[in-house]
């Protein structure tokens, strides 16, 4: 695909909330955000965009039917309409990135061969299909589908180029001394991580501290341009990276404001 040149505007926007520990908010849409911020300028970028899965469809919550409809945000626009905006998003994060940085992008079955499809057009350089399996997912209510227990998270530099961080050692150490494969076993969040309020798509803790851990070194900036309740930030501030999280919610800002000075508060404790 031919190469558009984007360019960056002067960011003067306020944050919705600053703390000098590292962790920065900003409330807006971060297709207009993301294209205000100068290039070049985090070592890693986590993105869990929306899933286009909110269909008015059924699945089971502990024991209970309920709608799978996660928000307004999450309906489709039909497969263009969703690809251009992957496109778009996903090209500002790849001038946002430092020259060696990488982005982890997630996503259901719904989403991500355009995701990765679009991250192939931008000539990122794919490294790895992680996926995500799901050890306690929902029954499928139907019976007419195999239950559904994985997501994928694609990882990939900004270019073939570029020299990337893989704490590779920190990874086989995770691992019990051998290589870390790509299928994951990791739990859906659990109850404490949901004790500030429910976020519908809340990634877990566990997740996010081993993406953090294994593409990036203390003192680096990580973006999440689809914060949500900014687990991504979590696990960032508690291993000593610099946080970045766009939403255009208020009210997963404030819960994401939330969990942040609960970390915080029980980290002053354990001094
Ligand atoms: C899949 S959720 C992310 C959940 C997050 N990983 C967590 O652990 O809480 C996607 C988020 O993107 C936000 N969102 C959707 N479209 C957006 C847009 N155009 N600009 C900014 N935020 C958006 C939604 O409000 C939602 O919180």
């Amino acid at each position: 695909m031919e190469a558009t040149k984007l360019e960056a505007r002067t960011f003067d926007r306020k944050p919705y909330y600053k703390d000098q520990r590292g962790f920065t908010l900003f409330q807006g849409d971060s297709l207009q955000l993301l294209a205000e911020m100068e290039s070049e300028q985090f070592d890693m970028i986590f993105a869990d965009p929306p899933y286009f899965l909110s269909n008015d469809g059924v699945t089971c919550k502990s024991g209970r039917m309920v709608s799978v409809n996660k928000g307004r945000w999450d309906k489709s626009k039909g497969v263009e309409n969703n690809h251009a905006f992957n496109l778009q998003w996903l090209e500002q994060c790849q001038r946002l990135l430092k020259p060696n940085g990488t982005i982890w992008v997630s996503g259901t079955f719904h989403v991500v061969f355009s995701l990765g499809f679009a991250m192939q057009q931008l000539d990122y350089k794919i490294l790895n299909d992680i996926s995500w399996f799901k050890v306690n997912p929902p029954p499928n209510l139907s019976c007419r589908y195999f239950t559904h227990s994985t997501e994928t998270v694609i990882w990939a530099a900004k270019n073939k180029d570029s020299r990337y961080t893989f704490n590779y050692k920190k990874m086989k150490e995770m691992n019990g001394g051998k290589q870390m494969k790509s299928l994951w076993h990791i739990m859906s969040p659990r109850k404490a991580e949901k004790k500030h309020g429910k976020h519908p798509t809340q990634k877990p803790i566990k997740l996010m501290n081993r993406i953090v851990l294994a593409a990036s070194d203390p003192g680096d900036r990580i973006l999440d341009p689809f914060c949500g309740s900014s687990t991504t930030g979590l696990a960032a501030v508690d291993q000593g990276r610099q946080f970045v999280g766009i939403d255009q919610s208020e009210e997963y800002l404030d819960l994401s404001i939330k969990r942040f000075e609960d970390l915080v508060a029980e980290g002053a404790e354990q001094e």
